[in-house]
């Protein structure tokens, strides 16, 4: 083992950087030969190159986004986009690669190195959080976080004006971000795809509570809910109850800013985990964090098995929420 690549692909996550910093410095220390892949797989197909050694990542652990920008290839789904990728990597004499993203990307990773022979490591880095294998990906806890000071804000002119505000998150086909930035912001109500929504019960509730005297609302809707996006359930609502409504869709904002200190630190480590793998000669796998430690996974498993949300999280919500 002399060089190995890194990649960042799929949606960018903040701490993304810290993690790229964890890899190249941890290989360095293990003088490894580190060669960054901008663009992810777009990147590979053009050799899109820039080698990377220990001062090359200084100054980037505070930065959001990714240095190696971050690209979703249709053309690498091709066999030929796949050949002309692994022709570069032995071209550069890459003995391993390193993909930090999520689930699309693992699948990549896995063809990469099952069909082509090129030992690949993944590094869960999604704001989603919907990988199997790591109690946390990289970018979750920065993504709720920035969702967290948008209800905050919201909820100070729903106050004002009496009114019920639906706010939208991120989280593709999961409501980890809806769960864990709505109990945190004291949402009335959190709409998630992982349970089912009956929006009678969410009017009744919604009356009952200004019954009781409640003015204002907050609803936390998670983006890939079967109800319907914030602004159908804010529809369906108003034809129900009459509260003045309002809707706001916080999209992409999640995804950008600084990495906070659990980002951070998690990106490092796992950057540093997934070099310790490769030295350890383990290819096909995923390093996540389970429990404070380092756990590795076979990569298929991230997206095979199903990481379940925490529904003690959701009940404590439905007893705060009163
Ligand atoms: O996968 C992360 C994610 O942020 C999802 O929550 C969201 O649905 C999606 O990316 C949007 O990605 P893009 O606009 O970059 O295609």
């Amino acid at each position: 083992m002399r060089k190995i690549g890194v990649l960042t692909s799929g949606g960018d996550a903040s701490g993304m950087n810290p993690c790229i910093r964890g890899v190249v410095r941890a290989a360095t220390q293990e003088e490894l030969e580190v060669v960054g892949i901008r663009r992810g797989y777009a990147g590979l197909i053009e050799q899109d190159i820039q080698p990377m050694d220990a001062s090359s990542v200084s100054g980037i652990i505070c930065q959001g986004g990714t240095i190696l920008k971050t690209a979703r290839s249709d053309y690498f789904m091709q066999q030929e986009g796949q050949r002309k990728a692994v022709d570069n990597i032995r071209k550069m004499g890459i003995d391993a690669l390193v993909v930090i993203g999520g689930d699309g990307s693992f699948k990549g990773a896995k063809m990469l190195d099952e069909v082509w022979g090129v030992p690949t490591v993944g590094i869960p880095a999604t704001i989603d959080n919907d990988i199997w294998g790591t109690d946390f990906t990289i970018g979750f806890m920065s993504a709720v976080n920035t969702a967290l000071e948008a209800i905050d804000k919201i909820r100070d002119t729903a106050t004002s004006h009496n009114r019920l505000f639906l706010i939208e998150v991120m989280g593709r086909t999961s409501g980890f971000i809806a769960l864990w930035a709505g109990v945190a912001g004291g949402a009335e109500d959190i709409v998630i795809p992982e349970i089912p929504t009956n929006l009678d019960s969410i009017c009744a509730k919604l009356e009952e509570g200004r019954r009781r005297g409640k003015t204002s609302s907050i609803m936390v809707v998670a983006e890939g809910d079967e109800a319907g996006n914030a602004f159908e359930i804010a529809s369906k609502i108003e034809q129900t109850i009459h509260y003045e409504v309002r809707v706001a869709v916080l999209g992409h904002m999640q995804r950008g800013g600084a990495p906070g200190v659990w980002d951070r630190i998690l990106g490092m480590k796992l950057g540093k985990g997934a070099v310790d793998v490769i030295c350890e000669g383990k290819r096909n796998v995923m390093v996540g964090l389970v429990n404070g430690k380092i756990k590795v996974s076979p990569i298929e498993d991230s997206w095979k098995r199903k990481k379940e949300i925490d529904l003690e999280l959701y009940r404590l919500n439905q007893i705060m929420a009163t």
